[in-house]
C-alpha cells in the first residue's frame, strides 16, 4: 500500500472513531442532562425555535378514556387531537389551552370511550407542526398485562436516565409495558417549570419515549402537589384527575375553580383493580371514596386487589433529623392508622408506595389469626432516581427484602398470577414474589 493510501486509511479510521466516541458521549446520562439544561436556557432567551417542547404524554383517565398533555414553545394555531380505534371513524378533539408563561403553551385533551378496541391511534395535528401517529395497544381483561412500576425520580435526572435504559433492556427494543404505574414524586418542586422538563419529560423522551404510547397511572406525591384550590395552581401537568368518576366532568376544563382537586380514583389493570389514593390530601371525601371502593363489587370480585398510595404505611428509612425534629414521621400516619386497617379488612393483596428512596417489601398475615395464605404485601419502590435514603429511623421488624439502591419493578398480572420482579439499575433481580 502506498504512503498516501495508508495516511488516508488512518485518517478515515480516526474520523470513524471520533464519530463513535461523540455518539457514545451524546448518549450518556450526564451529557443528555446538560443538553436539556442548555435547551431550557435557550428557550428562556427566546433563542429556540417554535417547536414541541413536550411531545404527548398519555395518562389513563378511567378505564375507557385517555388524557393527553403536550406543550409547545409558542402558540401553535388551532391544534387538534385526532384519534381512531382500529379501523373505525376518526374523531377530532379541540384541546384545552393554558398559557403557563410566554414559552410554555400547554395543551390537554381527553379522548374516548375507546371501549373494546385492541389498538387506538392518535396524533396531534395543526397548521404549524404535527406529531407522528402513535399507537396504543390495549389488552383484554384476561390477557397478561405488563406494568412498569416506578416512583421518586425527582431531582435525579441522570440516575433516572440510567433506570430508563435498564427498563428498555428489560422489555427489549421493540416491546413496551402496557401500563406505567408512577407512584409519585416525579419532580422536586411542582411550581418549577424546569423541574418538569429536566426531571421527567426530557429523560423519558431521550431514553424510551414510552410516555407516548404506554399510558401512565399517576399517583400524586408530596413533591408533585400544589394544595391550593385555585384555578392557576401549580399542578401544571398532572391536574387531570379532577372529577374522574363523574362522566359529565370529562367535558370540563381541568381546573376552573377551587372545587376541582381530586386525584383519588380507581382503575382496572387486566383482572386487577387498583385504588389510587392521594396521601397528601386526606379528607372526609377521600375516606368515603376509599370505603365505597373497597366494598364495591368491582374491587371485591377482582382477581387481585391493589392500593397505590405515595406515602407507605410503614416506613423505616428517612433523614433522621427531619423524621424526629421536623415532624415528618407524622406525614403518613393517616395511611397507617386510618387506611391500613381497612386494607386488611377488605382483602387488599398489595399496597404499592414510594416516598422512601429505596426498596422494601413485606408480606405479612392480614390478621394475627388469619390463615397461611391470607396475606397482604407492602412494597416501597421509591428508587427511580432521587437521592437515596440510607439511614434507618425505625425498625418495624416486618420487611422481607431491603435494597438501598436505585431500581424499578416489572409487575406482570394475568388471570393465573401476579408476578413481581424488582430489578436494580444493572438489571439484576433484587427481589421477586408471586401471588
Ligand atoms: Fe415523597
Amino acid at each position: 500500500m502506498r504512503l498516501y493510501q495508508r495516511r488516508l486509511l488512518l485518517l478515515c479510521t480516526a474520523a470513524a472513531g471520533m464519530v463513535v466516541v461523540l455518539y457514545t458521549l451524546l448518549q450518556t446520562a450526564s451529557v443528555q442532562t446538560l443538553r436539556t439544561t442548555t435547551s431550557i436556557w435557550l428557550t428562556k432567551q427566546n433563542m429556540n425555535l417554535c417547536r414541541f417542547s413536550k411531545l404527548p404524554m398519555l395518562f389513563e383517565h378511567s378505564n375507557d378514556y385517555y388524557y393527553v398533555v403536550w406543550e409547545t414553545t409558542c402558540t401553535s394555531g388551532a391544534p387538534l387531537l385526532e384519534w381512531w380505534a382500529d379501523d373505525s371513524t376518526r374523531f377530532s378533539i379541540e384541546p384545552w389551552y393554558r398559557q403557563i408563561d410566554h414559552t410554555h403553551h400547554r395543551y390537554t385533551a381527553i379522548f374516548g370511550p375507546v371501549s373494546n378496541a385492541s389498538q387506538v391511534h392518535y396524533r396531534i395535528n395543526n397548521y404549524r407542526f404535527s406529531t407522528k401517529q402513535y399507537t396504543i395497544t390495549r389488552r383484554t381483561k384476561y390477557e397478561p398485562h405488563r406494568v412498569l412500576v416506578i416512583a421518586d425520580n425527582q431531582d435525579g435526572p441522570s440516575e433516572f436516565r440510567k433506570i430508563l435504559t435498564s427498563i428498555r433492556r428489560y422489555y427489549g427494543a421493540s416491546s413496551n409495558p402496557d401500563t406505567i404505574l408512577h407512584v409519585g414524586d416525579a419532580v422536586q418542586t411542582a411550581s418549577h417549570l424546569d423541574d418538569w422538563q429536566r426531571q421527567l419529560f426530557a429523560p423519558l423522551e431521550d431514553r424510551n419515549s414510552l410516555q407516548h404510547t404506554t399510558p401512565t397511572i399517576f399517583v400524586p406525591g408530596n413533591h408533585d402537589h400544589d394544595k391550593r384550590r385555585v384555578p392557576n395552581n401549580s399542578n401544571i401537568y398532572m391536574d387531570m384527575y379532577h372529577g374522574i368518576n363523574d362522566t359529565d366532568g370529562l367535558g370540563k376544563i381541568a381546573v376552573t375553580n377551587g372545587s376541582y382537586h381530586q386525584f383519588y380514583h380507581s382503575v382496572s389493570i387486566g383482572c386487577a383493580q387498583v385504588i389510587v389514593l392521594d396521601a397528601e390530601c386526606p379528607s372526609p371525601e377521600q375516606s368515603e371514596f376509599l370505603l365505597q371502593e373497597l366494598q364495591s363489587e368491582a374491587f371485591q370480585s377482582a382477581r387481585f386487589r391493589i392500593i397505590a398510595v405515595h406515602i407507605p404505611p410503614y416506613m423505616e428509612f428517612w433523614d433522621p433529623y427531619a423524621w424526629e425534629h421536623k415532624g415528618e414521621k407524622h406525614w403518613g400516619e393517616h395511611v397507617r392508622l386510618e387506611y391500613d386497617p381497612l386494607f386488611r379488612k377488605y382483602n387488599v393483596d398489595l399496597v404499592i408506595s414510594g416516598h422512601q428512596h429505596n426498596y422494601q417489601r413485606s408480606t405479612v398475615h392480614r390478621a394475627p389469626a388469619s390463615g397461611l395464605s391470607d396475606t397482604i404485601t407492602y412494597a416501597i419502590v421509591g428508587g427511580a432516581g432521587g437521592t437515596l435514603d440510607l439511614e434507618r429511623v425505625e425498625d418495624r421488624n416486618m420487611y422481607n427484602a431491603t435494597y438501598l439502591g436505585h431500581h424499578f419493578v416489572a409487575l406482570d398480572i394475568s388471570k393465573q398470577s401476579l408476578r413481581w420482579t424488582a430489578l436494580n439499575v444493572d438489571g439484576r433481580i433484587i427481589d421477586q414474589f408471586k401471588l
